[in-house]
Formats: C-alpha cells, structure tokens, sequence
C-alpha cells in the first residue's frame, strides 16, 4: 500500500463553507482536494494501491482527519468540485471522539490529529518525508509499504516535524525546484511505478 499524509493548516474541520469557495472559505481546502486527484487518477483508471489522510487543522472542530482508501472509493471523478463535495458529505457526518465513521465508499472521518494518524499507520509501513533538502528520490530505494508525509501549502509545522523527526523518517527530496503538494504526489506516484 501507499500512503499519504498531507497536513491541511488551515483546512476547515467544519462543513460550512461554499463548494465554490474552497480556495479561500474553506482554509485551502484546494490543495488537499488536488493532493485527492493527483494520488488516484491514472488516465483511465484510479490506482487501488493508495490511501491519503487528509489532517484537517482549521475550523471550529479541528482536528479532523479524512480518509480516502483507493480499494474501496466510489463517486470519485477528477474534478474539484466532487472531490470537495465527498470532503464536505464527511464533515457533515456526527463524528466519535474514537474511531471512524464511513460516509461514502472508500471515505472515511475520524477526530484523529496529526499525531493520531502517524501512530495509526506506525505498524503498516515506513515513514518518508519529503522534505525538499532530502536524499534524492533517484537514489533512494522505496520501502514496500511506503507512508509519504508532506505539507499543503505550507511546510510542517516546527512541532509536527520534531514529532515526525522522533519516529526518524527517511527524508526524501523529488528534484531542485520546490513544488505544490499535489505535484508532489504525481512525481512520487510515477517514481514509485518506475521502480517497481
Ligand atoms: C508547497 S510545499 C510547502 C512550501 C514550500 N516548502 C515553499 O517553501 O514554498 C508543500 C510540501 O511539499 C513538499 N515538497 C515540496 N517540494 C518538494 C521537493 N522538491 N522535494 C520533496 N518535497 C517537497 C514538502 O513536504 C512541502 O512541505
């Protein structure tokens, strides 16, 4: 499996924001819906072999963590639009303090932090994050269940990345140039095909 942790700073816990605002209402919700596209979307089919957590931080009820599982997802089309929708039918759903709640085929809502989710996958694969002053991707060798970590538009915060750092990660760069999260994920995707 791969797997996906993008930390959404300002991403909006709560469901009350526009489909058509996600940009700006929504805290960049954007860049997490396009992180969504980006780890499924092959050209004619979506890739069953990933999963993402989508670490919501902003809003009145943060945090939140949103989970897509490739194995399972339905209604999930390459548009913005759709996949915020899937993110707002979650928020909308009455979460535990434990646990997940389904709220779609392959789309999943927890209370879950950043520090949850890492403690969640601790056990099912490697840590890598990716961090632009890295190894080279191209010399590294990928682990068989990889767990990626990056952040939205921003870095990590200072206190999530000592957390990380405590469980030491491989730290992994894609290439000289800093890139959006979702670019990111399209270079780690077609690396990790490359070298399968
Ligand atoms: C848009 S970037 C965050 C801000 C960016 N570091 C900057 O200075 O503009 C989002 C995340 O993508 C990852 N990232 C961006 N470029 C990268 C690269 N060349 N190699 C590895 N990770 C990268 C990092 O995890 C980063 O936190």
């Amino acid at each position: 499996m791969r797997y996906f942790v993008i930390t959404g700073h300002r991403a909006y816990s709560t469901p009350d924001f526009k489909l058509d605002d996600i940009c700006g209402g929504a805290g960049r919700l954007d860049v997490l819906v396009r992180c969504v596209t980006s780890a499924f979307f092959l050209s004619h089919d979506i890739r069953r072999d990933t999963q993402v957590y989508l670490v919501l931080q902003g809003g009145s009820d943060a945090p939140k963590t949103v989970r897509f599982s490739g194995e399972e997802i339905r209604y999930l089309n390459p548009d913005e639009r759709s996949t915020a929708s899937l993110i707002r039918n979650a928020l909308l759903k009455k979460v535990p303090p434990e646990g997940e709640v389904r709220s779609s085929p392959g789309v999943y809502i927890s209370r879950m932090s950043f520090e949850d989710v890492m403690a969640s996958l601790s056990g099912k694969g490697e840590l890598v994050y990716l961090k632009e002053d890295g190894t080279d991707v191209r010399d590294f060798s990928f682990p068989e269940d990889p767990v990626f970590v990056l952040g939205d538009d921003r870095d990590l915060t200072e206190e999530e990345e000592a957390f990380l750092l405590e469980s030491s990660p491989a730290r992994i760069c894609l290439g000289p140039r800093s890139l959006h999260a979702n670019q990111c994920i399209v270079v780690v995707q077609n690396e990790m095909d490359r070298a399968e």
